[in-house]
């Protein structure tokens, strides 16, 4: 088994929880969430790490108050307006998958030039996931496959996982461990197709609080995990 983990995805949660503990207004708590989204796509960079997907606004998340979805969407100007440089300098290529629409166009218009800037950067794919949510990805994909199989494009013959074919995540490696902080232990709509063999790690630190040790203590988790998909271990 690779040491380091190709293809990491984190559900970053904890943010308002973060912010109502010291007594501050939970648009806080996401404004130094994206600070660790920064440190940690750098450092995962360091390590080697090749995807990194982050679930930055999910399509539930639409019911929050509008102040907050509104600030959820601003974060991307405040993100690539301060970071990009470093982004660049640590040749990192951003990606986006989700639904793009509802995204108001000014988010749009700056992660497609983040997106167009970066993209023949090679160390590492930063991927957010906006507006995603996955019954609605596997829901896009059913009907791709449909559509195919319709118009005689393909047989009706699919097998193993080549439906990952059909999802927003077909050009990424697949997912080795997805984290989620802040103690809750559900999946939350996230990559429910791509994360049916990964590692799972659930920490109780709320993202605001992911730093570099926390980081490097779900890679020494991963590390000591055998990953067999269901085979024995032969080793
Ligand atoms: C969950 O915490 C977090 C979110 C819904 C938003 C996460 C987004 C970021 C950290 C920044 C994204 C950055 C860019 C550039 C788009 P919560 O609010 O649900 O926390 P709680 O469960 O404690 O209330």
């Amino acid at each position: 088994m690779d040491q380091i983990p190709k293809h990491i995805a984190i559900i970053m949660d904890g943010n308002g929880r973060w912010a109502k503990e010291r007594g501050k207004a939970r648009t806080k708590g996401h404004f130094e969430g994206v600070k660790r989204v920064r440190d940690i796509a750098i450092y995962a960079k360091e390590k080697g790490v090749k995807c990194l997907t982050l679930y930055a606004f999910s399509t539930e998340n639409w019911k929050r108050p509008t102040t907050e979805v509104s600030y959820l969407m601003s974060l991307p100007k405040y993100f690539f307006g301060t970071y990009m440089e470093e982004i660049m300098a640590n040749d990192i290529k951003i990606e986006m998958i989700g639904e793009r629409k509802n995204i108001p166009i000014a988010a749009l218009e700056i992660f497609d030039k983040a997106i167009e800037n970066s993209k023949h950067n090679k160390s590492m794919i930063l991927n957010f996931a906006m507006n995603y949510g996955a019954i609605d990805e596997i829901n896009e994909g059913i009907k791709k496959y449909t559509n195919e199989v319709l118009k005689g494009q393909r047989e009706n013959d699919l097998k193993g996982d080549e439906f990952s074919a059909y999802l927003f995540t077909s050009s990424l490696p697949k997912v080795d461990l997805m984290i989620r902080t802040s103690g809750e232990k559900r999946l939350s709509n996230f990559l429910l197709y791509q994360l049916a063999y990964s590692e799972l790690y659930f920490t109780d630190v709320y993202w605001p609080d992911f730093d570099h040790k926390e980081f490097d203590l779900a890679l020494d988790d991963y590390k000591k995990r055998q990953r067999r998909y269901g085979g024995i271990d032969e080793s």
